[in-house]
């Protein structure tokens, strides 16, 4: 194994010891050393000349970044409801057995380590693992078995079958977005407009953001333009880290022209130089592909300096990959993520567009988002508007996945009902949707002729489905902990919020919940929507606020005591007291108080 500081030295010198960089600094060293050592943390520090606690920061927030050996194979199994539904625990019960393991325990001979994770943008094609963050989905008992050989044998992760790693579309249904312009085209049409042209284009078309929030692209780009200053950001959200979305993953892999173009469209028609690709760390199987593309558009003048030949349009990426934290797709978190520090919201205002990346003036826009920007820039605003609703312009990819017989990306025109996707996408006696993910709303067979439409029922682009069989309470049992797991701490209604949450959830399971209890989630959900820093806090209760009141019975059955029945027995928990005072008699024992 290599020591730490040639390995850090080298690391480090690519980013010109930058401690912006720090982040991926201690990935691309994790790479390397497989964790990140006290010593390690002492060699980032002192070569970035930035204090050891800095770097010890990072590397505690960041659930990919290892302070303690995780071994050579670090095995993660997703562990997202739709996982759950495909059997992903028999397999990880049956690996955990292959490889004489417990949950989260590094091998005896400091090999192999396996656990649960989050989501990985797998849904459609789950039960999917991540092996040291490279994703192997459609996962089946007979792959486990071979992953295990390939464990024992030490075989090297580069020369496992590259079958294990192919990572599918799935796109059953394409409109406008999900076809592609031939590099230079779309540039092309933005220069022909010039600058204040494409951003009135943008402003036309009315199209609103995909990421989930649907704020106007156009009002968003002329915040930046017009905000003091000369130097701006643009950042493309490539986080995607809601439970059930996977559209981006698509875009990025197969399309991604348009998106990189339309971050340099977005660059022309704000003013911006620099543009960040922030991809989520379960995404890395995507990295070199988006490297090469970019290698590509600057040897052919598509970045770098008068791109397309139009003096002043410079316009540059980067990738930034992200180390784990579903908090980190939040716009502000994702900027304080970019500079180097734990993934935390900011306070707001001011808002990003006045004081974003390194206090300059940026825009974050999601993937889908920019993708459209290319769009625009070669019909025009008008013909863009024409598709859609009056207020939800264009079209929406949707991310289906569950209880259905075609799981995949499907692109619609803002307004279809969701019982046409039902329909389209296999989905039979249905009993549930549930729609924007785990922040998002649960949908009964009386909503589904409500239209996927800002103005009705706005999404990010999940689109679970569950079956007439489905326990509905497993689901908000999964969200629940999803949401203790990630919350980043921040703020005590979030941190504390989800952690009750879960527990409650926890205890209804174990058939300890009673009135009390549904009460109690009642009013958790309610205090971490009303107080909660930003929106992950504020969306945390919903999957079990919409699982309380459309599927009831399905809490009710649960419940032992109908009133109440404590979380901790306080009888037994006055044992230790009775052995070190060496007593045992009537009094020393609860019943006989009362
Ligand atoms: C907890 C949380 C997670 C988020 N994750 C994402 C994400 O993965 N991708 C995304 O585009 N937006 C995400 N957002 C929304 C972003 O904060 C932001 O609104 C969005 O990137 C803006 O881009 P848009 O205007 O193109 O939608 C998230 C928001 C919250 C509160
Ligand atoms: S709401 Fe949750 S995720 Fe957001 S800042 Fe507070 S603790 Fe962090």
């Amino acid at each position: 194994m290599p020591t730490a500081d040639p390995v850090v030295s080298a690391i480090a010198e690519k980013y010109r010891n930058n401690p912006t960089y720090v982040l991926q600094i201690l990935r691309e060293t994790q790479e390397a050393l497989d964790w990140i050592s006290p010593e390690t943390v002492e060699t980032v520090a002192a070569q970035l000349k930035i204090p050891r606690t800095r770097v010890q920061s990072v590397l505690q927030f960041y659930s990919f970044l290892y302070d303690k050996p995780r071994g050579r194979y670090r095995i993660l199994f997703a562990d997202n409801i739709t996982d759950r539904m495909a059997g992903n625990i028999a397999l990880f019960e049956h690996m955990l057995s292959r490889l004489k393991l417990k949950r989260g325990e590094v091998s005896s001979d400091g090999q192999v380590s396996v656990d649960l994770t989050s989501d990985t943008g797998m849904c459609d094609q789950g039960p999917a693992m991540l092996v040291n963050n490279r994703a192997i989905p459609r996962l089946t008992m007979r792959r486990i078995d071979e992953i295990c050989a390939l464990v024992k044998e030490r075989v090297p992760l580069e020369e496992w079958p590259a079958d294990y790693f192919r990572v599918e579309d799935n796109i059953r249904r394409r409109e406008t977005l999900l076809t592609s312009i031939a590099p230079g085209v779309a540039l092309d049409a933005a220069i022909a407009r010039g600058r204040q042209g494409m951003l009135d284009e943008i402003k036309r078309s009315n199209v609103r953001g995909r990421g989930g929030a649907g704020f106007p692209m156009g009002t968003k780009w002329e915040g930046a333009r017009n905000a003091p200053g000369a130097e701006r950001y643009i950042v493309c959200n490539a986080d995607e880290g809601e439970p059930g979305t996977f559209k981006d993953r698509v875009l990025l892999n197969s399309f991604s022209v348009r998106v990189l173009e339309g971050m340099a469209i977005a660059g022309y028609a704000t003013g911006a130089t620099k543009g960040f690709i922030y991809l989520r760390g379960e995404y890395k199987h995507l990295q070199a592909k988006l490297q090469r593309e970019i290698d590509e558009m600057r040897a052919s003048g598509r970045l770098g300096a008068s791109i397309r030949g139009a003096p002043g349009f410079d316009f540059d990426i980067e990738i930034h990959m992200g180390a784990g934290g579903y908090i980190c797709g939040e716009g502000t978190a994702m900027v304080e993520s970019l500079e180097g520090k734990p993934g935390r919201p900011r306070v707001r205002p001011p808002s990003m567009v006045q004081v974003g990346y390194r206090g300059k003036p940026t825009v974050v826009d999601n993937v889908e988002s920019l993708a459209h920007a290319t769009e625009i820039a070669v019909e025009g605003g008008a013909h863009f508007a024409k598709r859609g609703t009056r207020f939800s312009t264009g079209t929406k990819l949707l991310s289906i996945s569950g209880d259905c017989e075609r799981p995949g990306v499907y692109e619609y025109q803002f307004g279809v009902t969701i019982g046409r996707v039902l329909e389209d996408c296999g989905a039979k006696a249905i009993s549930a949707v549930q729609i924007g993910g785990a922040s998002g709303v649960l949908l009964t067979p009386d909503d589904f002729s409500r239209r996927i439409a800002f103005e009705d029922v706005p999404t990010a682009g999940a689109f679970m489905v569950f079956g007439p069989d489905r326990d509905i309470f497993e689901v908000a049992r999964n969200f629940a902990q999803f949401f203790a797991h990630e919350s980043c701490g921040f703020c005590t209604p979030c941190r504390v919020g989800t952690t009750v949450q879960r527990n409650i959830m926890e205890k209804i399971a174990e058939g300890r919940g009673s009135r009390y209890e549904i009460n109690e989630l009642k009013r958790v959900v309610a205090f971490m929507q009303r107080t909660s820093h930003c929106g992950l806090g504020e969306t945390a209760g919903n999957a079990v606020r919409d699982a309380l009141s459309k599927f009831r019975p399905a809490f009710e059955r649960r419940l032992r005591a109908k009133d109440f029945e404590p979380a901790i027995d306080l009888e037994r928990a006055l044992e230790p007291a009775r052995r070190i005072t060496g007593r045992d008699d009537a009094e020393a024992h609860l019943e006989t108080e009362s």
